[in-house]
This record gives C-alpha cells, structure tokens and sequence, in this order.
C-alpha cells in the first residue's frame, strides 16, 4: 500500500469464482467514482440486492447502480452484445440509469461460433469435459490471442468488420461443417446482425484509455471488479480446469490497462467456506449433511450457479489454496463472505496442509493427477450455533466466529478487511477502511 489515501483497489475472487464479489462491490462503489470490469464475460454472474431489488448482473459493473459512479467495461472483457444489451434493457426497465457505461472498443466481441465451438468442443471432451459455462468464453480468448478476434471498435465500422468477419468466418466454417457436421454460419446475416448491435451500443463504445488515466491522474476512487477467481486463472489455477483469462491483480492491470505501480491494495474475496461449479480438483469437497447446509436450499444465498443454474459444489475452507491464491495476487486485504451460513454449523473443519503421502505440502501441486491425491489435514472447531444476520460490528460476533475469521486471515496472511453476513447491502462489517 502507498500514499495515504487508497485510490485504486481491486477486488478479486480468491477462491473457484462465486465469492459473492458482486455484493461487495454493489457496496464499495459507494466510495468509488469509477468502476472498471476487467475479465471475463458473461460466464460470470454477480447477484446484487440493493434498494432498487434483486439484479444478476453478467457484464454490466455492479456501480451501476450509483448514478454518480462511471462504469468501464475494459479492454480484458470478452462481450456477448447480445446479453450486454438484454441486461442494458433490464436495467433501464427497472429504473437503473445507464448513461454512464462505457464499453472499450478495444474489447473482443463473443461471437455465435464461439458458443457453438464451445459447447462442440465440451462435448468432444467426453470424461475429461471442463464443465464450461458454454457462453464462447474459451474459443473468444482462442481467437484473440490467434489475433483472429473482432474488436467492439469492430461493430462500429462496417468495412471492417465485413472484411474481418469474412474472414474468420471462412476458417471457422470449414471447422464447423468439415470437422463437426453442423451447419454453416451466415457471413451476411451475421455480419448484419452484429452491425445492428453495434448501432444499439454506439453510445457506450469508447476509447476508455482517457477515462481511466484521468481519473487515476486525478486520484479519483477507481475499484477494479474482478470476475471467476483466482483459482480458475488460465496460469496459475487448476489447468486444465479453469477459465481461460488471468481473472486476478495481475489480470486487473492488464485487463484495465492500468500498470501495476498504481494499484494500491488488493482484496481477496473469500466464502467462509468454498464452493466450486463445473469440473476440476476440489480437495476439500463434502457431501452428506453439512454440505447441504452449506448450500441453503431455497434461501437467497442457496449454492447455485448466477449464469448457469447450476448446483455448486461445496467444502471446508481450504487455507493451502487459499494462501496460494493470496501470494500470486498480492492479497493484503481479506474479505469473507457468507459468514451466516455457517452459523447453524456445530463443528466447522478448516483445511490447514495438504499430505501427500508421507509428505506436508507447503502450496499445491500444480497438476490435477497430483492434486486429486492430497489428503487435507484439518483444524476442527467449535461453531457458533447463533445467527450472525443482524450483527455490524466485528466485536459483537461471537467469540468462536472471531477466531475462526481470525484463523482465515492468519492462514491467508493478510489483515482482515470486510465481513458479509446476509445478501443485503447492510449485512456487511467493515472491519479496516477500504478507500
Ligand atoms: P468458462 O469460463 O465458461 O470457459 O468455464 C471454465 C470453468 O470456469 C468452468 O469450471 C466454469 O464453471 C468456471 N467458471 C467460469 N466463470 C465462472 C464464474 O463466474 N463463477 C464460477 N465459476 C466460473
């Protein structure tokens, strides 16, 4: 951390993405006058309850619903424009106002064959399937990085876009119909298709460079809001079972373009416990009695997918991958959410080391076939058997839930910055200043 004030904080899931990030921004950005979405696309879903109502957001940064905030959705971010402009309506349909959504044109464009190569491809995996969100995720960054990717700038000019999209489109439908049978894509209709979305965005597409170096060169709050977590980063999560961004600090510059000289603080977004949607490694993954508690069937907080409706898959805390996660993103600041739904928990367990054999790990083994054969060691303690709903301050938590925060934090190796205990945007202890 430098200076005295904090001005530019990123948020960021630390564990398998879901860490309820979205409600913590919903309430920071209060704070922040700008708000930068960095990763990502809509595999990512944030649930924000706030005064206006219950939103699930995809792409749209949760400072939204401050009139005063700006709202980036910056370079890193890999945009369907059909769901952008279908959460656009929504938003405007309730009340939301979103003048000030700006969309950087230098953001790549998700494109129909990457949804059908998404899903093509998952089915061709067969056992070994990722369990992806099937939104083109992977095929988008693919073509980005193949430097065969459409530019939301794209969208805004229609000879280049047709002379790019013919193309892509030549290769990808060779791929479609050769390698997988399946029909054609359109070169006219789609081309018209997206130029029309690019008509309906016009007035959000932007060179966002100048807003964000203005405002870092201005000091203004600016809040990174991270996507998925730093456990499914395409580098250092559990490959092959990840996404396929960098959805950390790391990926906050690069995602932003702000350089990592000028962000002052990291939050690492941890559930008191953790969850997991989709395929990959889960060491300390439960079934039976206490994993259904710690879903929550029915409840607002209950374990299922914001995009996919999927049911999440749940465990201890894991303090090993935790910590890892702490250390490749610079996390100094832990915030813990969903702290409540332990309260009906009478033994809560918290994986403090891997063994591997004979062998204490000290950080996780980098391949699956390895990690699905550590055993977690745990620390058993005494839950709390009382609700913490209502409570705001971190002294009046109970003793128990104190010292199991506290454990987390010693664990992670970072102070502790926020506690949630409920969806609503004041079920939320500020334990250190933020901004
Ligand atoms: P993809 O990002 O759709 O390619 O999916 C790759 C993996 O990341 C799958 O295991 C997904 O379930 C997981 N994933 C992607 N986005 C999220 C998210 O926002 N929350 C939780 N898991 C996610």
């Amino acid at each position: 951390m430098k200076g005295a004030a904090m001005s530019v904080v990123a948020l960021i899931g630390a564990q398998w993405g879901d860490e309820g990030k979205g409600h913590l921004v919903d309430l920071l950005a209060s704070k922040a006058r700008l708000v930068v979405r960095y990763g990502g696309g809509n595999n990512a879903g944030h649930t924000v309850d706030n005064h206006l109502g219950t939103f699930k957001l995809h792409l749209i940064p949760s400072g939204i619903f401050d009139p005063a905030t700006v709202n980036v959705i910056g370079s890193g971010v890999v945009i369907s424009p059909e769901a952008l402009l279908l959460e656009i309506a929504e938003l405007k349909s309730r009340g939301v106002n979103t003048s000030k959504l700006f969309i950087s044109e230098r953001a790549h464009v998700v494109m129909p064959y990457h949804v059908i190569l998404d899903k093509l491809q998952e089915q061709d995996r067969g056992d070994g399937k990722i369990g992806t969100t099937g939104r083109g995720i992977g095929p988008a960054y693919a073509d980005k990085m193949s430097r065969t990717g459409i530019r939301m700038a794209d969208l805004l000019h229609e000879e280049t876009l047709l002379n790019r999209l013919r193309g892509v489109l030549e290769e990808k439908n060779r791929l479609l119909t050769k390698l997988y049978g399946v029909k054609a894509i359109s070169l006219h209709e789609t081309y018209l298709r997206y130029l029309n979305f690019g008509h309906q965005l016009a007035e959000h597409i932007t060179d966002t460079h100048p807003i964000i170096q203005r405002a870092l060169a201005k000091d203004i709050p600016i809040l990174l809001e991270g996507a998925q977590g730093g456990l499914l980063d395409v580098d250092h999560g559990t490959y092959p079972y990840v996404t396929s961004s960098p959805p950390g600090a790391a990926g906050a510059c690069q995602g932003a373009g702000i350089g990592p000289t000028r962000i002052d603080s990291v939050i690492g977004v941890y559930k008191a416990y953790t969850t997991r949607v989709g395929e990959g490694p889960f060491p300390t993954e439960i079934d039976g009695p206490d994993a259904d508690a710690l879903r929550q069937m029915g409840t607002p907080w209950a374990e299922v997918g914001t995009t996919t409706g999927r049911l999440r898959r749940v465990g201890w805390f894991d303090g090993v991958m935790a910590r890892y996660a702490a250390q490749i993103n610079g996390v100094d600041t832990v915030a813990i959410t969903k702290l409540d739904v332990l309260d009906g928990i009478e033994t809560i367990k918290i994986c403090t080391g891997y063994k591997l054999h004979d062998t204490m790990l000290e950080f996780p083994p980098a391949t699956t076939a390895v990690l699905e054969q550590v055993e977690p060691v745990y620390e058993e303690v005494s839950g709390w058997m009382t609700s913490t709903v209502d409570i705001r301050r971190f002294q009046d938590l109970p003793e128990a839930a104190q010292a199991y925060v506290a454990r987390i934090c010693q664990l992670v190796g970072a102070r502790l910055g926020i506690i949630s205990v409920g969806p609503k945007r004041d079920q939320i202890i500020m334990a250190s200043e933020v901004f």
